[in-house]
């Protein structure tokens, strides 16, 4: 029996977790976590609000589903990670802002890092193991979002319903946002760098409309695995908790006699600058991560209140980078620092904007 925490119990990813749980013999719910929702009665224990780490504590779980959103998820991360208990990383804010961090902690606790975004849960499998230098290059696909084709004019009017529409996935709000800015996509780089040890030159994404690709991997004798699924978030949140079985789900397999479309394209950097921001931010280092994350929080937050338009969420992430040095964070002090001086530099910004 596998004991299972999960805390952002009440959210898109929290609830499908809670149904491939409550199916699986193997796995038991000690701990449940929410941000305000309460959820009593849910797990033996619970908690709603306040630090979840004091919970994680007298849960000892085997396995922590972090499935909370934004930096809010970084204590959960750090917990599970220092103390070698197995973590399913939904919370790929934590690991964008704090990688290094993360990955010293995990190098001293040595637990288990499973990926649950879709993409990086794929090249994991197709990666299985495998050393650095036998891996060329990894490909993270993107659907495109809600304003796929869309040139910058386009953008300039559009409102948080326009943008709340994903065409193929359903999500909480903040990242369906990110979707549409293509910032998740971002996010996803920054997060596959860290998780898979790859320089940023040799991590690509392309645009796959039906998001049936999830990623691929190139090797270096020429051949390349792909991992194929519909998008349905219970698969690498199954893959995750209950790795390395492979257990059982309710998505059906892939039909490919009923018409399946693989199409892949350049994304328009143009367009949706998140991306290349991300990018940069990821190559120059230190914590430019973390303010790339802290700042998009903020810029999505004032958008989603009407207070931002569209386009300037990007507008308000490149101001806020180019105003901090970046430096690289020594501890949990000097990140929380940076993250705090990148909210305040985008709550001005945007409060002018
Ligand atoms: N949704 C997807 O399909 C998907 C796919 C890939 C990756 N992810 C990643 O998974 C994470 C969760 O996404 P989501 O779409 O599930 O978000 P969501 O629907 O907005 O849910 C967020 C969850 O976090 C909880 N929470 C917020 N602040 C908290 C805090 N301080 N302490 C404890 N819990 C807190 C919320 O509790 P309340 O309900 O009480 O506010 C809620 O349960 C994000 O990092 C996202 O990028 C999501």
């Amino acid at each position: 029996m596998k004991r299972v925490a999960l805390i952002g119990a009440t959210g898109s990813i929290g609830r499908q977790a809670l149904e491939i749980v409550a199916a699986h013999p193997g796995l038991e719910l000690v701990a449940a976590a929410s941000g305000s929702t309460p959820i009593d009665g849910l797990a033996p224990l619970t908690q709603t609000g306040g630090d979840p780490t004091e919970l994680l504590e007298r849960a000892e779980p085997d396995v922590v589903l972090n499935a909370v959103v934004g930096f809010a998820g970084l204590p959960v991360t750090l917990w599970a990670l220092e103390r070698g208990v197995d973590l399913a990383l939904a919370n790929k804010e934590s690991l964008v802002a704090a990688g290094d961090l993360a990955l010293a902690a995990q190098g001293r606790g040595g637990g288990r890092l499973l990926p649950v975004d879709s993409e990086h849960s794929a090249a994991f499998q197709c990666i299985e193991n495998r050393t650095e230098e036998q891996v060329d290059s990894l490909v993270l696909t993107a659907s495109g979002g809600p304003f796929r084709g869309r040139s910058r004019d386009d953008l300039e009017d559009v409102t948080p319903q326009d943008a709340l529409a994903h065409p193929t996935w359903s999500m909480g709000p903040k990242i369906t946002i990110d979707s549409a800015t293509l910032a998740n996509k971002g996010l996803e780089l920054i997060e596959a760098h860290f998780l898979f040890g790859l320089p940023y030159e040799r991590i690509e994404v392309v645009v796959h409309p039906t998001s049936i690709v999830h990623a691929l991997v190139r090797f270096r004798d020429g051949a390349t695995l792909a991992h194929l699924g519909y998008p349905d978030m219970r698969v690498p949140i199954s893959y995750a908790l209950t790795y390395p079985e492979r257990a059982a789900t309710p998505v059906p397999p892939l039909d490919l006699a009923s018409g399946v479309t693989l199409e892949f394209q350049a994304p328009d950097l143009e367009t949706f600058p998140m991306l290349a921001l991300a990018r940069t931010a990821g190559e120059r280092g230190g914590t430019y991560p973390c303010t790339y994350n802290a700042a998009n929080e903020v810029a999505v937050a004032a958008f989603l209140e009407g207070r931002l338009p569209f386009l300037g969420i990007a507008s308000a992430v490149e101001e806020t980078l180019a105003a901090v040095d970046g430096a690289p964070a020594r501890d949990l002090d000097d990140l929380t620092a940076a993250d705090e001086e990148a909210r305040r530099l985008t709550e001005k910004g945007a409060a002018v904007a």
